[in-house]
C-alpha cells in the first residue's frame, strides 16, 4: 500500500465559467473577481488551499478578464503559496474539462480541486490529511443542512445503509439523502484517464458528477461533511449576497 508524502497533494482551482445567473455584473469582469466583503472571491478559494496545507496550485480561467488574475494574484507568493501556475479555458465547456487543463500540471500526484465561487467558514485541511492516507481514489466534501427546494438545485448523494455512496444524482426532484456535494474534491491522478472518457452532457459540457460517479462505480469514492458553512456565491444574487452577509460577521476559512 502506498501512502501519499504529506505535502505533495497540488491544488487546482476553477474560475473560469460564464457566471450568467450573476448577470449583468458577470458581464463585465469575471465571477471570482468581484468581492466577497473586502476581497475578491477568488482570494478565499486561494487562502483555503493555504489553510489546507496545499502549496502548488494551477488556477484555471478563461474568458477577457484573465490576466487581472495574475495581476491581482502574480506568483502567489504574498497569499503564502510556493507556486501559482495558470491555465486558460478556451470556451466553458465544463468543471471536469477545466480539471482536465491541469493534466500535466498534476502529473502523477494526487489532486485537490476547488471551484472558486465556493465559501467555506471552517478548513477542510481534515480532508486532504484524511485524503493522503488514502491507498487510491476520490474523496469529495458534503454539506448538511440545505433545504428540500436547494437541494434539488444541487448535486445530491445516495448512501447504502453502512453511508457509502452508491450514486450521486444532479438536481434530483427527490432528493435521495439531506446531503449535497459542495465544490471541494480530492482525486487520485487516474482522474485524467475519467475525463478523457467522458462525453459532454446535455448542455454541451464535461460534468464533474460523471466524474464523481465514475469513482463511485469503482466503490474508490470516500467522503467527509463539512463542518459550519458553505455557500456557493455563484448560485444567485440572493446567494453572492448570502455568502457576503455570513463572510462579513463570521469570516472564513476558519482553523
Ligand atoms: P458553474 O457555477 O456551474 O457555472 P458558471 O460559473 O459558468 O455559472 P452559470 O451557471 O451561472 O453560468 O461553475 C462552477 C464553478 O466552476 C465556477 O466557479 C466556475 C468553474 N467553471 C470553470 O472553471 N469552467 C467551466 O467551464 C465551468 C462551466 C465552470
Amino acid at each position: 500500500m502506498v501512502h501519499y508524502a504529506p505535502g505533495v497533494v497540488k491544488g487546482v482551482i476553477l474560475a473560469g465559467g460564464s457566471g450568467t445567473r450573476l448577470h449583468p455584473l458577470t458581464r463585465i469582469t469575471n465571477k471570482h473577481l468581484l468581492p466577497i466583503y473586502d476581497r475578491p472571491m477568488i482570494s478565499y478559494a486561494i487562502e483555503a488551499l493555504v489553510q489546507a496545507g496545499i502549496g502548488e496550485v494551477m488556477l484555471v480561467t478563461g474568458g477577457t478578464h484573465a490576466g487581472e488574475f495574475l495581476r491581482l494574484l502574480g506568483n502567489g507568493h504574498d497569499d503564502g503559496l510556493d507556486r501559482l501556475l495558470y491555465a486558460y479555458q478556451d470556451r466553458p465547456g465544463g468543471i471536469a474539462e477545466a480539471l482536465g487543463l491541469a493534466e500535466r500540471f498534476v502529473g502523477d500526484d494526487p489532486v485537490l480541486v476547488m471551484l472558486a465561487d465556493n465559501i467555506v467558514e471552517h478548513t477542510f485541511r481534515p480532508t486532504v490529511e484524511r485524503f493522503i492516507e488514502q491507498e487510491k481514489g476520490a474523496r469529495i466534501v458534503l454539506t448538511a443542512g440545505q433545504d428540500q427546494t436547494h437541494l434539488r438545485s444541487l448535486g445530491v448523494p445516495e448512501m447504502d445503509e453502512s453511508g457509502a455512496i452508491v450514486r450521486i444524482v444532479e438536481k434530483p426532484e427527490n432528493p435521495p439523502s439531506g446531503y449535497a456535494v459542495t465544490g471541494i474534491y480530492c482525486y487520485d491522478p487516474s482522474v485524467f484517464q475519467v475525463i478523457s472518457t467522458l462525453e459532454p452532457s446535455g448542455r454541451g459540457e464535461l460534468e464533474i458528477t460523471d466524474v464523481n460517479n465514475a469513482y463511485v462505480a469503482r466503490s474508490e469514492m470516500e467522503y467527509d461533511v463539512l463542518e459550519g458553512f458553505w455557500g456557493d456565491a455563484g448560485e444567485s444574487i440572493d446567494a453572492y449576497y448570502a455568502v457576503n452577509d455570513f463572510v462579513r460577521a463570521n469570516g472564513a476559512n476558519k482553523g
